[in-house]
């Protein structure tokens, strides 16, 4: 027989609680739990299907090649997966509303359909707007097929019968299952989504695409905990203002979580952009104070991004730390740097960085651009237009070398760039490309002598 039960779940993380509580003690999320009526069946607890390779097997005998992998034709997606698609493997595609995320699956459902048929599950638009925008991206596979269908029942019996090589369920938030009473989109209702998801993908070996209208912040509906369940995490972000979209994999149990791939939304579609280094400089000032350009490493590939650095004289009170793209902690850590190494007083000045094109810099190797770029906006010089610099910066004001240091200097000799800074370690064992001049530093004051004096 079955019961029906109250329970309160939280919105955030998927805690339940059999009351009501104002703060989620688990994740701590104000005014996140939700009512929610569950069925319990009496038989008790989910069953899980037994797995047919669930006895030990030597690893000398797993068959597993990265030939398995499928590819979607379009690159730069492809390589963010690791290099194609694992059979089996369970994805999430995060990003905010309206940035594309339709409109890549469709996209690569339209490449995947040359190695079997594609199920695309449509929860959110009806078939014909589907094949409006198809038309628009000039998708026109004849092995695609269109599912306009919010069950979860549903979906699944048409996948027993279709028995795909691919599914897209676009979006988790709108499909739901009738054994659960919440609403769609509720923590319950997405998790148990994604579970039964997840088996029919592990199960029968089909690659499966979810995607979810999450934020980073994860304002939505347990993004955290559809983390935990998927092999792989993407965000496709940028800026609506912009064109550019980067698609970025947090995580991903098949591949490298720092490879991106950068597309231009255009009217006909996402394109790629190979050579992301020429779009981020492209609207660079000429001999502008406080801006630098920096050869970043995004995974396997060396991109140039520019910084750029404001510093001046705070009007009243507390001076203002204001960093876009950049962990503020580690740009306030290279201002003390500079204060205390170098003698510059900055502290009580108001301080903003910005990497231009929205693009996200996270490695300690652009250490040394962010203190060029400072000192150049503090001192009002700008560096000159053709030099890039990379090194992580310690505590001491010492430059330290970093990794991959002949792929970031290929990388701005290919794109005109005729001066580099560099650690004076990793220039020993680096041979200089065609007019570059290479300079080793040791301090950062070293590198701000050279620059500016
Ligand atoms: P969509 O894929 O629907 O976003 P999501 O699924 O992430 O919500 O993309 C919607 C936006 O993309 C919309 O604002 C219009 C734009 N777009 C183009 O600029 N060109 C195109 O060819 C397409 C299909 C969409
Ligand atoms: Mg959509």
């Amino acid at each position: 027989m079955n019961k029906q039960k109250t329970i309160f779940s939280c919105q955030q993380c998927g805690l339940q609680s059999p009351k009501w509580l104002g703060k989620c003690p688990d994740c701590g999320a104000w005014n996140a739990l939700v009512e929610e009526t569950v069925t319990v069946t009496k038989k008790g607890g989910r069953t899980v299907p037994l797995r047919s390779e669930s006895s030990p097997v030597r690893l000398a005998e797993v068959s597993a090649t990265d030939e398995d992998r499928l590819h979607s034709g379009i690159e730069e997606f492809d390589r963010v997966l690791g290099g194609g698609v694992v059979p089996g493997s369970f994805t999430l595609i995060g990003g905010d509303p309206g940035i594309g995320k339709s409109t890549l699956l469709l996209q690569a459902a339209g490449g995947w359909t040359k190695a079997g048929t594609v199920l695309y599950v449509t929860a959110e638009e009806s078939t014909r707007q589907v094949k409006l925008r198809a038309g628009r991206l000039d998708v026109a596979a004849q092995d695609l097929y269109l599912l306009a269908e919010t069950s979860l029942e549903g979906v699944l019996e048409q996948v027993r019968q279709l028995k795909p090589a691919f599914l897209v369920i676009d979006s988790i938030q709108t499909v739901f299952t009738a054994a659960l009473e919440s609403a769609p989109g509720s923590v319950s209702q997405v998790r148990e989504c994604a579970g039964r998801l997840m088996h029919l993908a592990k199960g029968e070996g089909v690659p499966t695409f979810i995607v979810g209208h999450v934020t980073k912040d994860g304002s939505i509906a347990g993004p955290r905990m559809l983390e935990h369940m998927v092999d792989t995490v993407l965000y496709f972000e940028g800026d609506a203002g912009h064109p550019y979209r980067i698609l970025r994999a947090v995580k991903n149990r098949f591949g490298s979580t720092n490879e991106i791939g950068v597309f231009e939304m255009k009217d006909v579609g996402l394109t790629e952009v190979p050579n992301p280094s020429e779009l981020f400089l492209a609207e660079r000032p000429r001999d502008e104070a406080g801006s630098v350009v920096v050869p970043a490493m995004e995974g396997t590939r060396p991109i140039l991004i520019e910084l750029q650095a404001l510093v001046s004289g705070a009007a009243f009170g507390n001076p203002r730390r204001t960093t876009m793209g950049i962990d503020p902690n580690r740009v306030s850590l290279l201002v003390a740097v500079l204060e205390k190494k170098v003698g510059y007083t900055m502290l009580a000045q108001d301080i903003f960085l910005n990497v231009a094109g929205g693009a996200r810099l996270n490695e300690p190797a652009v250490d040394l651009g962010v203190v060029a770029a400072l000192a150049s906006s503090h001192l009002n010089r700008p560096v000159p237009q053709r030099t890039v610099l990379f090194g992580e910066v310690g505590l001491a004001g010492e430059v330290r070398a970093v990794s991959r240091p002949e792929l970031r200097v290929r990388e701005a000799a290919r794109l005109g760039f005729d001066q580099c800074l560099l650690p004076a370690n990793n220039l020993k064992a680096l041979e200089s490309p065609q007019g570059m001049k290479m300079i080793g530093v040791r301090t950062a004051e070293e590198a701000l002598q050279i620059l500016f004096d």
